[in-house]
């Protein structure tokens, strides 16, 4: 197992079978988990040093018109408050994030059908107007080429689409309603040809999920090479088909991440919301599994309750903008600190 590890390390591949083997491993294994956590921190410290990137999270809007079986924010969820961001509450939270040295937006939003092509490029070219030197980032679902393209045009730099499954079966079981697995991976490849940095990711521990779905997750990420990869657990949502289902397991993601730092060791990798909801350790666990971005709410307070993807989502204290100096703080307790800077992938 160990001379997987070290494979994996200094190639950045592992065929099915190895991947398989070690993931099962970490389930259970310290020893093996920790060698493999060990080695991403090692790679990302190369790469980022000590320093950990912050994005400003915007949640546009709670309409959704996806039903995707795991999400609170599905449209058959009839107990979900809805909700949707002004132009100018967008912008004043811009203000806000700025002020406090975010210097990557992330629009975020259920597929809202009122955001059109004409608001979305709207937004997006007047933040680019007042913010020049912002990365703006938009996690706004399945769209057409030509809208990627415009607002790409209008400034965008980066789209956030995790890719959920990448096998077709377990896609489809979890997304009834959707457009299906390639019309997620034409989208994906839609966004890299336009010249997005590109994020995919997935869950650990959605219903279905086995750790042979996960190798394939893990080696379709490798054949894609996105910029970004974000992996969390899944977490229940009671108004959901799922809300009966246990969380993810920690283990699993901390080794995933790892993975996928060895796999991709220039990757923008976030220790998610999700993992810090999980456990009280879990976003410090994250860095120390490779990841090296991390992305606090800067949505108005009043609507953060409301944007509930799943239960007990983490919105406050370092999860939130203003809470900066004390995820700083944590961050410092693991000898790491905030970069401030815009934290663009790196192509050298
Ligand atoms: N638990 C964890 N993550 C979730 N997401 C959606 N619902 C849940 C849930 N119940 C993730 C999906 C989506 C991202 C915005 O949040 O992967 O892409």
């Amino acid at each position: 197992m160990r001379e997987l590890v070290e494979q994996l390390t200094s190639t950045g591949r592992l065929d099915n079978a190895s991947l398989k083997a070690l993931v099962t491993q970490c389930a259970t294994d310290d020893g093996v988990l920790q060698l493999l956590r060990d080695n991403a921190v090692r790679t990302a410290r190369e790469q980022f040093g000590r320093g950990i990137y912050i994005r400003g999270l915007i949640e546009l809007s709670s309409y959704c018109r996806c039903d995707c079986l795991y999400c609170g924010l599905r449209r058959s969820n009839r107990l979900a408050e809805r909700y949707r961001l002004t132009h100018d509450e967008v912008m004043e939270c811009c203000k806000e994030g700025y002020r406090l040295g975010f210097r990557t937006f992330v629009l975020q939003g259920g597929e809202d059908g009122t955001h059109t092509d004409k608001w979305l490029t709207e937004l997006v070219s007047t933040m680019r107007r007042e913010y020049p030197d912002v990365a703006i980032t938009l996690s706004l679902g399945e769209r057409g080429e030509e809208s990627f393209r415009r607002l790409y045009e209008a400034g965008a730099n980066r789209y956030l689409l995790r890719h959920e499954a990448a096998n077709a079966q377990l896609y489809e079981s979890l997304h009834p309603a959707g457009r299906g697995l390639q019309h997620r991976l034409d989208c994906l490849e839609a966004l890299k040809r336009i010249g997005y940095q590109t994020g995919m990711g997935m869950m650990i521990g959605v219903k279905g999920q086995t750790i042979d779905h996960i190798v394939e997750d893990l080696q379709l990420i490798a054949r894609m090479q996105p910029e970004m990869v974000g992996i969390g657990p899944f977490l229940p949502h009671r108004a959901t088909p799922l809300g009966n289902e246990p969380a993810g397991d920690l283990r699993l993601v901390l080794a995933t991440v790892a993975i996928v730092r060895l796999m991709l060791p220039k990757a923008l990798l976030p220790s998610t919301t999700a993992l810090a909801t999980l456990s009280p350790t879990g976003r410090l666990e994250g860095v120390l599994s490779g990841a090296n971005v991390v992305m606090p709410n800067l949505s108005p307070s009043d609507i953060r309750a409301k944007y509930a993807i799943y239960e007990n989502k983490a919105s406050w204290g370092k999860e939130a903008a203003e809470g900066v100096a004390a995820l700083d703080a944590e961050l410092h307790t693991i000898g790491y600190h905030i970069d401030y800077a815009r934290g663009d992938f790196n192509l050298k």
